[in-house]
């Protein structure tokens, strides 16, 4: 059965837009655990926009089920995940103007680099998964590296703009996904997944883990709205 990765990075967002303590993406966490998320996955960016080191620390002592952290090959990410931890790092590719991770890695081009991070990180026990576009070639470089698994960026089919395009994605997908599987590398998929192209995606199979975050998280505020309303009309009201 596939598993939902819960990503509460944009818990963050709200939270760092006032430069507060809530929302907490440590409580958030604890909810999608319970709501029946099996993994909560967070990206700790160079510039420190959303996630925080401190929320990764209390994460990785609070998860139940599995923390995935997203991140940069870079020093100072491989010596922070060594020292916390978590059950599995998805290397992604970080520009600083990005308003979002914009395509997969080049495994290609940062063959050196990206094997070299690979083994460090499998080295202190994390499962390692290679964030890739679905492409056969990055695929199998993506195998070349020692990687457990690559999560395909589902990018490109959740923006197509009609049904012809989509399904010339959820092609190219559904090939990655079965190249990667006769590799044996295990296929997460992420990225711009919402309640509506889930559908398609999901009947392809062979994909063990989805990782999504904004949907979610903007679902959350429209079917919450009601009830926080509601709470504070009540506060004022009865005062
Ligand atoms: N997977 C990866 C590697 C990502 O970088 C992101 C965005 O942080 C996601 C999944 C989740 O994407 P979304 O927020 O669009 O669901």
């Amino acid at each position: 059965m596939a598993k939902l990765g819960l990503n509460v990075d944009h818990i963050a967002t709200v939270r760092q837009a006032r430069g507060g303590i809530q929302p907490d993406p440590v409580t958030a966490a604890a909810l999608g655990e319970l709501a029946g998320a099996e993994g909560i996955t967070i990206h700790l960016r160079e510039d420190r926009r959303h996630i925080q080191d401190r929320d990764l620390e209390i994460l990785r002592r609070t998860v139940k089920s599995k923390l995935n952290l997203e991140m940069a090959a870079t020093q100072e990410m491989v010596r922070i995940a060594l020292k916390v931890k978590p059950e599995q790092v998805t290397l992604v590719p970080e520009k600083r103007q990005e308003l979002t991770t914009e395509g997969g890695l080049d495994v290609i081009l940062n063959a050196k680099l990206i094997t070299d991070t690979v083994k460090r990180l499998r080295d202190g026990g994390i499962v390692v998964s290679l964030f890739v576009d679905p492409n056969q070639e990055q695929i199998k470089a993506a195998n070349k590296t020692g990687a457990d698994c690559i999560e395909i960026h589902t990018g490109a089919y959740a923006e197509a703009g009609d049904w012809n395009s989509q399904e010339r994605e959820l092609e190219a997908i559904d090939t990655g996904i079965k190249l990667a599987r006769k590799v044996g590398l295990g296929v997460n998929a992420g990225h711009g997944l919402n309640y509506v192209n889930i559908k398609a995606l999901a009947a392809l199979g062979g994909i063990e883990e989805y990782n999504i975050g904004h949907s979610i998280i903007a679902r959350a505020m429209l079917v919450g709205l009601d009830r926080a309303v509601k709470d504070m009309v009540e506060l004022i009201k009865y005062a």
